[in-house]
């Protein structure tokens, strides 16, 4: 009868001896990628090892240290090129299905251009063999800001005939790995790595010229552009793309003067990168504006014959935190926190002739080192993408927080509570409340890298921003310890959603 029919339920359940059921309130799709990121000389160290060639930030640390917190470097950053079998062991049993790196272009070519360093390629080939073998799907960034240091001398991406060592470079790459690497990147955050290089002038080649800096960016933007090109006709199976950084930049009021100003601040921040990859154009009013200034980078028409619309099969996110323009020209020193690293404390000079700056929002909520947090701009930036290619494959292929983490190996703690960063882990969760949100929206959102894999070397910051979800103790033999947010994140890996 019904009723022993009920009593058999509740004693099922009172044991509870079935499987447990989570009910989840963000399901992900079932092919979503769940990674995290690093970059080369973030993480491998082994700087002149191997055969490798010194990079432009070898160089840098090694002459200007004090430019550095606490005159770090990344010679042995964090050992990765030694500890690589440990460290994709740690990858898999934190259940990822990818893994973003980049490829050091000065260990694969120690001078930028010439013979391949046996020893380098080697090391990649066991890299990706061993993430497969674990069922982690390698996604490749070709150029993550360590550019050679023999072409940095040679004038680095001012250089137009870095345009063809970069393209030689890449067909190496695609050559040797492209039979295993499903998802390539061309350049990393390119509007972020020419504003720091060449108008803050905190990362080499610390140049203050705007017009270098234009310069420059046509010339990383053309190597991208035919790169993807190369890729293409190589009738490989993989996707490639780009990672940009596209920054939400705001209006810091209503008034006319800060509206004209964000829309300047996104021109040349975001359209001048986005436009040529997504639309195969430069923007009409930032080419006009230049021109304006006499700013126009020196180019070909072989070269704009390049960028092509629908070029790339994916578009890689990087997303912080947003901007504010005010139209206040009467200042042209001010704060600016960009991705370079550089501490609230330090204020840089970045303008335009004066043509905007970047404010603090009053209302905003900040991290320690002053960036805001902000998720809604992530879910405008996935909105935005969609709307330049309906359909766009997009991976936020940076996403993070930096905090000083602090590790507590007291025998009563259990082991997910040695590192306790609560906070990473909320960062990270509003973060994927939006992206759930833009792909309920339709946006076509395909993974998610949380950056980063380990603590890093974060550029002028040396090791002090602590970013990974393993935390690496430099006091103690660089020794990983799984801080609490990396147990989270499995959780969420395993339910496919949270
Ligand atoms: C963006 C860069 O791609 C990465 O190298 C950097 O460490 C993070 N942002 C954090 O600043």
């Amino acid at each position: 009868p019904c009723y022993q029919t009920f009593f058999l339920l509740i004693r099922l359940h009172l044991t509870d001896s079935g499987p447990t059921y989570h009910f989840m309130n963000y399901q992900f799709p079932k092919d979503f990628i769940w990674g995290s990121a690093t970059a080369a000389i973030q993480i491998e160290g082994a700087a002149s090892e191997a055969g490798k060639g010194p990079s432009m930030w070898d160089d840098y640390c090694q002459q200007h240290p004090e430019r550095i917190f606490q005159q770090a470097n990344p010679a042995i950053a964090c050992d990765h090129y030694h500890r690589m079998p440990e460290d994709v062991a740690l990858i898999q049993q934190m259940a990822h299905n990818g893994y973003r790196f980049s490829l050091s272009w000065p260990r694969l070519l120690p001078q930028g251009t010439g013979a391949l360093n046996s020893k380098g390629v080697a090391f990649y080939d066991r890299l990706i063999d061993r993430l497969l073998a674990a069922g982690i799907a390698p996604n490749v960034t070709l150029y993550h800001w360590d550019l050679p240091l023999a072409l940095a001398q040679q004038g680095g991406w001012g250089n137009r005939q870095t345009v063809d060592h970069f393209v030689a470079y890449a067909e190496h790459c695609f050559r040797l790995y492209g039979d295993r690497v499903p998802h390539w990147a061309t350049i990393n955050e390119p509007a972020w790595s020419i504003l720091n290089g060449y108008v803050t002038a905190l990362h080499p080649p610390c140049v203050h010229s705007y017009k270098q800096a234009i310069q420059a960016a046509h010339h990383m933007i053309c190597a991208h552009a035919l790169t993807i090109q190369k890729y293409h006709q190589g009738d490989h199976n993989g996707q490639i793309g780009i990672v940009l950084n596209m920054s939400t930049i705001y209006p810091a009021t209503q008034s006319s003067q800060d509206r004209a100003a964000a829309q300047l601040a996104d021109g040349a921040l975001n359209r001048w990168f986005i436009d040529p990859v997504l639309l195969g154009r430069y923007p009409e009013d930032i080419w006009q504006y230049y021109a304006d200034w006499d700013l126009l980078p020196e180019h070909s028409g072989e070269e704009l014959g390049w960028f092509t619309e629908d070029s790339i099969d994916f578009i890689g996110v990087n997303y912080y935190y947003p901007h504010y323009a005010s139209g206040d020209a009467t200042t042209t020193q001010f704060h600016l926190n960009t991705t370079g690293e550089n501490d609230p404390q330090q204020d840089c000079v970045f303008s335009i002739k004066g043509a905007f700056k970047f404010v603090k929002n009053p209302q905003g909520r900040y991290t320690d080192w002053d960036w805001e947090i902000y998720p809604e701009g992530l879910l405008q930036l996935l909105q935005r993408a969609e709307s330049y290619r309906p359909g766009i494959p997009v991976y936020v292929t940076e996403n993070g927080i930096g905090l000083q983490d602090q590790l507590d190996l007291s025998p009563s703690l259990p082991v997910q509570q040695h590192v306790d960063d609560q906070e990473r882990i909320d960062f990270v969760a509003e973060h994927l409340k939006v992206i759930h949100q833009a792909l309920a929206e339709g946006v076509n959102v395909k993974g998610y890298y949380m950056w980063s894999l380990m603590d890093n070397f974060s550029w002028i910051n040396g090791y002090k921003k602590r970013y990974g979800f393993l935390y690496i103790d430099r006091d103690n033999n660089l020794q990983r310890y799984r801080k609490k947010s990396s147990y989270w994140y499995q959780d969420v890996i395993e339910n496919n959603g949270f």
